[in-house]
C-alpha cells in the first residue's frame, strides 16, 4: 500500500573479533511502526540497535533510514533518540538540564527549550520534578525522564534499549502502559528491545525474534504466538508441553500421531507438510490442557489420564504437573473453573483440542 519505510536493514552482518554476532539480518520498519527485537542474552539485541543507532558500523549489509544510506554517517546527525539499557542521565545535571541536552547541542533557544522540556515533562507525566537531580528520583522516574531526554528532539526514530528491566515488576508493568500511551500519542517509529515476552506481545506492531544474531521469525504477535517458525521461537515465547513421536496417519493437513509413550494425538490443520512415518515434535501450551475428574475406560485421541503430582497456586490459576505413565504433563488451570480438586494424588484426565497442537518437524533440531 506504498508505506513509508522508515528503517531498513539489508543483509547486515556483525563479527567482533572472530566471532559473529549478527547476520543476514533483513528489515523494513514502517513508519509509526513499533517493533520489538525480542530473543534471549547475547543474542545480538544492543549490537543491532548500536548499529542503527551508529555507535556501532556492520562489517557488511546496508542500513537505511527514511531512504537514505547511513552506513558511516555519525551518530548525531541520524537525528534518533536513544534510550540505553543502563541508566544514562548525566548525575550532576538537574531534571531540566538533562531533558533539555539535546537542544543544547542543536543550539535550539533558550524560550522555546524550555516549552519543550515541560511539554515531555508532561508527556511522561513528571511535570514537577525539573530541579531535583537523577539521585532524588525513583528507578522508575530516571527511566521516563530517559524517555523524555530522547523525545524531546522530537526525532524521527525512538531506539529504546530494555528501558524497562531495572524494574520492579508492579513498575514494569505501570511503565509499559505508559510507553503503549506514549506511542499511541505521538505516533513515533519505535524499535524496543527486549528479553520479556509479554513486554514484547503487549507493546509491538511485529516482533522480530533473534537467537544467536540470527532472525529465527518476523511477525505480529499473535503470528509468532499461534504460528510459530521454529521450536525455538514456540519455546522462548511462553511455557510448553513438548512430546515426541511419529505421523501414523493423514487426513488433508490433519494428522495422527502416536507419542514414544503410546498416546494418539490429532493435530488440526498445520503450515508444514509431512510424510507418514516422519518423526516429530508435539506442543501443546500448558493452558491448553483441560482437567477433568478421571473416567475410566478410555484412551481415545488427544486424552491422558494421570495423577497431580505438583499444583502451584499462581492466583488467577493454578499450574499443575500430571503424570500419566511415563508422561509428564503441565496444565495451567483458571481459577474461575476451579470446581475440580487440585490436590496432589488426584487422578484426572486431561484432554485438548486438535486446533491447540502444534506439529513441527524433528530434523532442524542441529541448528
Ligand atoms: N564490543 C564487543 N566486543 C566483543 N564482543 C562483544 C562486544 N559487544 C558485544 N559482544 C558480544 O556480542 C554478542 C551480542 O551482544 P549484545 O550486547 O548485542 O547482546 P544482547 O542481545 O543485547 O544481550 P542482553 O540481553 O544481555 O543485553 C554477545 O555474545 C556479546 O558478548
Ligand atoms: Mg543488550
Amino acid at each position: 500500500m506504498g508505506k513509508n519505510i522508515d528503517v531498513e536493514l539489508r543483509n547486515i552482518k556483525k563479527t567482533f573479533q572472530s566471532n559473529v554476532v549478527v547476520q543476514n539480518f533483513n528489515l523494513q520498519v514502517e513508519q509509526g511502526e513499533f517493533i520489538s527485537f525480542l530473543g534471549p542474552s547475547g543474542c545480538g539485541k544492543t549490537t543491532t540497535l548500536n548499529m542503527i543507532a551508529g555507535f556501532l558500523e556492520p562489517d557488511e549489509g546496508d542500513l537505511f533510514i527514511k531512504g537514505q544510506r547511513m552506513n558511516g554517517v555519525p551518530p548525531y546527525k541520524r537525528e534518533l533518540g536513544m534510550v540505553f539499557q543502563t541508566y544514562s542521565l548525566f548525575p550532576h545535571m538537574t531534571v531540566a538540564e538533562n531533558v533539555a541536552y539535546g537542544l543544547k547541542l542543536r543550539k535550539v533557544g533558550k524560550a522555546e527549550a524550555q516549552e519543550r522540556v515541560k511539554r515531555v515533562l508532561d508527556l511522561v507525566k513528571l511535570p514537577n520534578v525539573s530541579d531535583r537531580y537523577p539521585k532524588q528520583l525513583s528507578g522508575g522516574q530516571r527511566q521516563r525522564i530517559a524517555i523524555a531526554r530522547a523525545l524531546v528532539i522530537e526525532p524521527s526514530l525512538l531506539l529504546l534499549d530494555e528501558p524497562l528491566s531495572n524494574l520492579d515488576a508492579k513498575l514494569r508493568e505501570e511503565l509499559r502502559d505508559e510507553l503503549k500511551r506514549l506511542h499511541q500519542e505521538i505516533g513515533v517509529t519505535t524499535i524496543f528491545v527486549t528479553h520479556d515476552q509479554e513486554e514484547a506481545l503487549s507493546l509491538s506492531d511485529r516482533i522480530v525474534v533473534l537467537n544467536h544474531g540470527f532472525v529465527e521469525q518476523i511477525g505480529k504477535p499473535l503470528e509468532i504466538y499461534n504460528r510459530p517458525a521454529s521450536e525455538f521461537v514456540h519455546t522462548f515465547i511462553g511455557k510448553t508441553n513438548r512430546l515426541s513421536g511419529e505421523v501414523v496417519e493423514q487426513d488433508g493437513s490433519r494428522l495422527l500421531i502416536k507419542t514414544d509413550t503410546g498416546l494418539l494425538i490429532r493435530a488440526g490443520r498445520q503450515e508444514r507438510s509431512f510424510v507418514q512415518r516422519e518423526k516429530v515434535k508435539v506442543f501443546i501450551r500448558p493452558e491448553k490442557i483441560k482437567i477433568a475428574p478421571a473416567v475410566t475406560g478410555q484412551g481415545g485421541e488427544n486424552q491422558a489420564s494421570g495423577e497431580i503430582v505438583m499444583t502451584s497456586f499462581l492466583g488467577a490459576f493454578s499450574e499443575c504437573e500430571i503424570h500419566a505413565g511415563k508422561l509428564s504433563l503441565s496444565a495451567k488451570v483458571q481459577m474461575a473453573d476451579s470446581s475440580i480438586n487440585l490436590e496432589p494424588g488426584r487422578a484426572v484426565s486431561c484432554s485438548w483440542d486438535e486446533a491447540d497442537v502444534l506439529v513441527l518437524p524433528t530434523e532442524r533440531d542441529g541448528r
